[in-house]
């Protein structure tokens, strides 16, 4: 079967690799038939490049080629990925994406795009890299009402922590590093300040509770304010920082979705995720917590995902998979901090009297070189509303949410 890869960067070049080194193996799970590279759709030149004759700039070569029917979009970014999938889903080719940013924006419209042109849009790669999460919240825990999703949905900001948790590096230093060994961007604002995972979050909410969730539904908080301090004081209690998207069921027509650091205690399955493997909990009613592990990002981990999707594809060319979404609302993802009750880990300057004038009920944390007018506690569960009107006149150096998962 003939296939085009548009965007020849890291994941694009990924998936060309894995496609040939893994022809027979594609072809047996196929059927019998293997996926040719017949173009590769990029504005750069690349004369040294062993597929230099598949390489086009004019994206009409794809769409006007009949014999095309399955397209693995790896461009990034909405513009011109969003123009050129539309096409190519009306005029009834089959699109795969890693394309976290374009399916967060506009997945509604393009799965509305595939049922017209009677195809599939897949985006398995869109949320985690490689490891296998869309297909089985859509098809393996069918069976299931979703309860909650807790996910380290970004490599990137996982090294960082890991980093500032295991070898007490200051977060300047770790994602100097992190951009040193080619994980943070020269820009790393998508990723340190949390846009990424909100995406994922986005597609994961819209999944699993089947109306499109908006980046900019999800009250969105990234790690730049997480200090070695911090750290320290939620060791001496067994926990570690991560930054969790977190998605909560609230009845028929309300969800939370929400991206922010957060206190998990070492014992769960999300405290032992280092480096920048990501790990997504969802949580069923009928199957309890199940785990989703693995390499978040990277070029063959990315691509395996999306070549998986192609072989989909290819073995449903005539059919179409019933899968997505349908229309969000604007009320339909709360405002978690009146809504969601939970435990928070405060840390401020003030006295543990005055704490526990406003307290009922804390545990007080304590670190190495701790200030004496520096306090840090964890409260009982309430809202953050309720939170912020207790601590209104406090003099407040941080505060992180705590996760049951
Ligand atoms: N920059 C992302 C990460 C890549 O660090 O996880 C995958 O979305």
């Amino acid at each position: 079967m003939k296939i085009a890869v548009m965007g020849y960067g890291t994941v694009g070049s990924g998936v060309v690799e894995v496609i040939e080194t893994h022809r027979d193996v594609i072809a047996k799970r196929i059927g019998g038939e293997s996926l040719e590279l017949q173009y590769i759709l990029d504005l750069r030149d690349f004369p040294d490049d062993p597929h230099s004759d598949k390489f086009t700039k004019d994206f009409n070569d794809i769409l006007n080629d009949p014999e095309i029917k399955v397209v693995a979009e790896a461009m990034g970014g909405v513009n011109p990925a969003f123009d050129f999938t539309m096409k190519l889903l009306k005029a009834g080719k089959a699109v795969v994406t890693s394309n976290k940013e374009l399916v967060a924006q506009k997945g509604l419209e393009l799965l509305k795009a595939a049922e017209e042109g009677n195809t599939n849009y897949l985006f398995e790669a869109s949320v985690g890299g490689g490891i296998p999460i869309i297909r089985p919240m859509a098809q393996c825990l069918a069976g299931n009402n979703i309860e909650g999703v807790a996910g380290i949905l970004n490599g990137t900001t996982n090294f960082i922590l890991t980093k500032m948790i295991e070898e007490d590096m200051s977060f300047e230093t770790a994602l100097k590093l992190a951009q040193d060994n080619g994980y943070a961007e020269k820009d790393p604002t998508a990723d340190v300040e949390g846009h990424d995972a909100c995406r994922k979050v986005c597609i994961l909410a819209s999944l699993a509770f089947g109306k499109h969730v908006y980046p900019n539904q999800v009250a969105t908080e990234g790690i730049s304010n997480i200090s070695l301090e911090d750290v320290s004081y939620i060791s001496s209690v067994n926990g570690v920082i991560k930054l969790l998207g977190q998605i909560k069921y609230i009845d028929e027509n309300r969800i939370a979705a929400f991206v922010s650091p957060a206190v998990v205690y070492n014992g769960s399955q999300l405290a032992s995720v280092r480096d920048v493997f990501n790990a997504i909990l969802v949580r069923g009613d009928a199957v309890g917590d199940v785990c989703f592990y693995g390499r978040g990002a990277g070029k063959l981990p990315t691509a395996s995902a999306v070549v998986a999707d192609m072989v989909d594809c290819a073995k449903h060319v005539d059919r179409r998979k019933i899968f997505g979404w349908g229309e969000g609302e604007e009320d339909y993802v709360v405002d978690y901090k009146s809504t969601i009750e939970m435990p928070f880990y405060v840390r401020a300057k003030m006295s543990e009297n005055q704490v526990k004038t406003i307290f009922h009920n804390v545990k007080f944390l304590s670190r190495k070189g701790q200030p004496s007018d520096e306090v840090a506690f964890i409260t009982d569960c309430m809202t953050e509303n309720k939170l912020m009107k207790k601590l209104e006149n406090a003099e407040v150096l941080n505060i992180i949410k705590v996760t049951n998962y």
